[in-house]
């Protein structure tokens, strides 16, 4: 491990303090560098590669750049609004006696040891003229080289605090050009990239949909410094912002060409009151820098989210038989006892039961009513859920179910008893998103209601095996009954949500559940720590989901990414199945359908991700070809004694020209000095791989000269898996 360098240094007792200076933030390849005087507000000195000698961090001039900096704090760790600042804020209050200025001063420092390879300096400022403080955090996991950041506040005056922004991160990045690439998107179209030179002005990227971060714009987005983002080279940063509802991400071009990149819950409706000796803390901005470009930047997320942050990051994951597309609303019983044999024929690890099981008075028979009402419906499931999990159970195989605890239809019994547990406004028409409402988990009632539905249904069932636990709508007519705060409502959505999630997770420590919004609504590392896996879109088609997987991939492991095999899309099977294998793989089709080669090849295939799930779900990701610029995409998980690769290629194109892959591809991450063996999987039945004989390659050749997957028209989908030689 890369021995971690405190500046100055001024021990005692396990904790390093420091009265004034460089603050470096170190991980094994990067630096986030503050200086900081008492009395003054700390600047960002440095934010890119770490140096060799942590001495010479004492040698960066405060402002890089010869431009005029009137305010003399362009480079703010945390900006303030009111006072001498031009620039866009972190943070903007009134104090309790109607003063709207602000100035943070350095205070003091200390970094800490919290865990093995972990560090966490805290940096407290104060405010000159009220007893308002600030703590800046600063989380750096040495060995991925991720930095997570966030902010407290506190104060003891005479009365409440008006905040009306509070952001989580300050970053100030000095090069001399910026690129951005960021994502937008509606459902069945997530994540789709753009990149873009940031020019003078403010970037804004946001959400205002209350329940989630994403559904047109998700929280996550990377910074090329002086060129575009590349793939294998070029300093870039990638970003996560913990948030699972409203933020905001400001990016400001400043006057003498800076960028500086304001990342929190947004400000939108949302001034927050706080009250003497009370904490407001933020959710963390989650960064990583790469000098080397957007492949190591991803595989550090990668490595980070699996050992710090994604529930059960480091386990095992089972493949699911889903209901949704076989049945939709339509099932009973006899049905649904059919899938599960069918689901066990598969060799599928859980039957997964979605909507439609619940509402008596209101029944859910469609999306229009019942939601809310989480009774098993008496005609369709006459013995209940237990009567399933058990007949799944008798049959060999897990069960699963649907969850949408967060919402109700206007049409169901809860929403009759308990108007007041709804976010509506009584004096506007009611504007429904899928013929629903969402519930207030500002309320704690409702916070107890929701962690009851789920808790019933495992005190009930305790051998019930996974929930689904999706969010489709959003919020309009964003007001509480009974949140004394109005404008506390979109934030304590979101804090209520985790509070419910903390109490679930205590009691349930390593449920599997996935975190599903109608799409990739909720792809982000503050629902993730409660989650073992996120739903990454209704749109399964195979072809969408190569460019969707390509683009989460950026920042999330190939074992939190839901990945069904399902009749969208016109591709064959084997070309279904091949992508859906490079995520966590699982299925949503009639099985009683596939013909005796499907249901065969089927089979084998779930056979074979249980031998290949270890070095997908854990191993490091290299994008070899992309799909934008190729005929084809191409990508490699490599596991990390480098012993084995799974490397998964699809063609993208229908144009008969230039079709395939055509010449080697050059591999990426094995060991130079090992030989590996190469060998086609997941053939269809009937069908012989192209590739020929035995044979075997240096990772030295095979990275230099490479090797082609022989991707062409007639070899749609291509799964390699490149194994050391014995
Ligand atoms: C949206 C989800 O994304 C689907 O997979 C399915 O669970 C439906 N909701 C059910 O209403």
């Amino acid at each position: 491990m890369t021995p971690f360098r405190f500046i100055p240094l001024v021990v005692a007792a396990g904790t390093l303090t420091a009265s004034a200076g460089e603050i470096a933030i170190e991980t094994k390849h990067s630096a986030l560098v503050l200086r900081a005087e008492t009395g003054k507000e700390p600047l960002t000195i440095h934010h890119g590669k770490r140096l060799a000698d942590p001495a010479e961090y004492a040698k960066l001039p405060d402002r890089p750049k010869t431009a005029d900096d009137p305010s003399g704090i362009y480079g703010a760790a945390y900006t303030t609004a009111g006072s001498r600042n031009l620039l866009e804020p972190a943070i903007q209050v009134t104090h309790s006696d109607g003063d709207a200025s602000l100035v943070l001063n350095y205070e003091s420092h200390e970094t800490k040891q919290v865990a093995e390879g972990i560090q966490l300096t805290t940096i407290k400022l104060v405010d000159p003229a009220h007893p308002l403080h600030v703590t800046l955090h600063y989380k750096a996991y040495v060995e991925e080289d991720v930095i997570e950041q966030w902010s407290s506040i506190s104060h003891e005056e005479a009365g409440p605090l008006k905040m009306q922004k509070y952001a989580s991160a300050n970053l100030f990045l000095t090069g001399k050009h910026h690129y951005l690439t960021h994502y937008h998107g509606d459902w069945a179209r997530e994540m789709q990239a753009e990149s873009e030179e940031l020019t003078a002005g403010i970037k804004v990227l946001d959400s205002k949909l209350g329940t989630r971060a994403n559904l047109f714009q998700p929280p996550s987005f990377m910074i090329g410094v002086n060129g575009p983002v590349e793939e294998d080279r070029g300093e870039v940063l990638a970003c996560n912002l913990a948030w699972t509802g409203n933020y905001q991400i400001a990016l400001e071009i400043d006057p003498a060409r800076n960028l500086r990149v304001i990342a929190g819950i947004n400000p939108y409706a949302s001034e927050y009151t706080l009250e003497p000796k009370k904490e407001f803390t933020t959710p963390a901005l989650i960064h990583t820098w790469s000098g080397t470009g957007s492949g190591d930047a991803s595989r550090n997320l990668h490595r980070w989210a699996r050992k710090h942050r994604v529930l059960e990051g480091l386990g095992k994951r089972q493949t699911l038989l889903n209901n949704w597309e076989a049945t939709y609303f339509d099932f009973n019983e006899d049905k649904l006892t059919a899938l599960i044999k069918d689901g066990k024929k598969l060799g599928s690890d859980v039957f997964l039961l979605d909507d439609g099981w619940f509402g008596n008075k209101f029944p859910r028979n469609d999306d229009h009513a019942g939601l809310g009402d989480w009774e098993p419906n008496k005609l369709k499931l006459p013995h209940g859920i237990g009567h399933l999990v058990k007949e799944a159970e008798a049959n060999g195989i897990k069960f699963g179910i649907w969850l949408e605890p967060e919402m109700v239809n206007p049409k169901s019994e809860l929403y009759t008893k308990h108007p007041e547990w709804v976010i509506q406004s009584a004096n506007r028409e009611p504007h429904y998103y899928r013929n629903q409402l969402v519930l207030d988990l500002s309320n704690p009632e409702v916070q107890d209601f929701v962690f009851g539905i789920v808790d019933k249904l495992l005190t009930e069932n305790p051998t019930l095996a996974y929930i689904k636990w999706d969010c489709n709508a959003v919020i309009f007519n964003a007001k509480s009954a009974t949140n004394p705060q109005p404008s506390h409502l979109y934030v304590d959505y979101v804090k209520g949500f985790y509070t419910v999630m903390e109490r679930l997770r205590q009691k349930y420590p390593a449920l599997p559940i996935m975190l599903c919004s109608g799409g990739g609504g909720r792809a982000d590392y503050g629902a993730l720590k409660y989650f073992t896996e996120f739903w990454p879109s209704d749109n399964t088609d195979p072809l969408d989901r190569i460019y969707m997987q390509w683009e989460y991939s950026k920042f999330f492991p190939a074992i939190t990414m839901g990945a069904h095999v399902t009749n969208w899309g016109k591709q064959p099977l084997k070309y279904r199945t091949d992508v859906a294998m490079m995520g966590k793989y699982g299925h949503d089709i009639v099985v009683s359908e596939l013909d005796e080669k499907e249901l065969r090849f089927t089979q084998d295939s779930l056979k074979l991700y249980k031998e290949l799930g270890d070095t997908v779900w854990h191993g490091d990701l290299y994008r070899l070809v992309s799909p934008y610029t190729n005929d084809f995409a191409s990508l490699m998980y490599v596991n990390e004694a480098k012993k084995e690769g799974v490397w998964f290629s699809y063609l993208v194109t229908g144009s008969r020209k230039n079709l395939g892959s055509g010449s080697p591809v050059k591999l990426k991450g094995l060991d130079p000095a090992t030989r590996y063996s190469i060998r086609e999987v997941n053939l269809y039945p009937g069908t012989k791989s192209s590739l020929g004989g035995d044979g075997s390659w240096s990772g030295d050749y095979l990275m230099t000269v490479g090797f082609n997957p022989q991707v062409t028209k007639d070899r749609a989908s291509v799964i390699l898996v490149v194994s050391e030689t014995k």
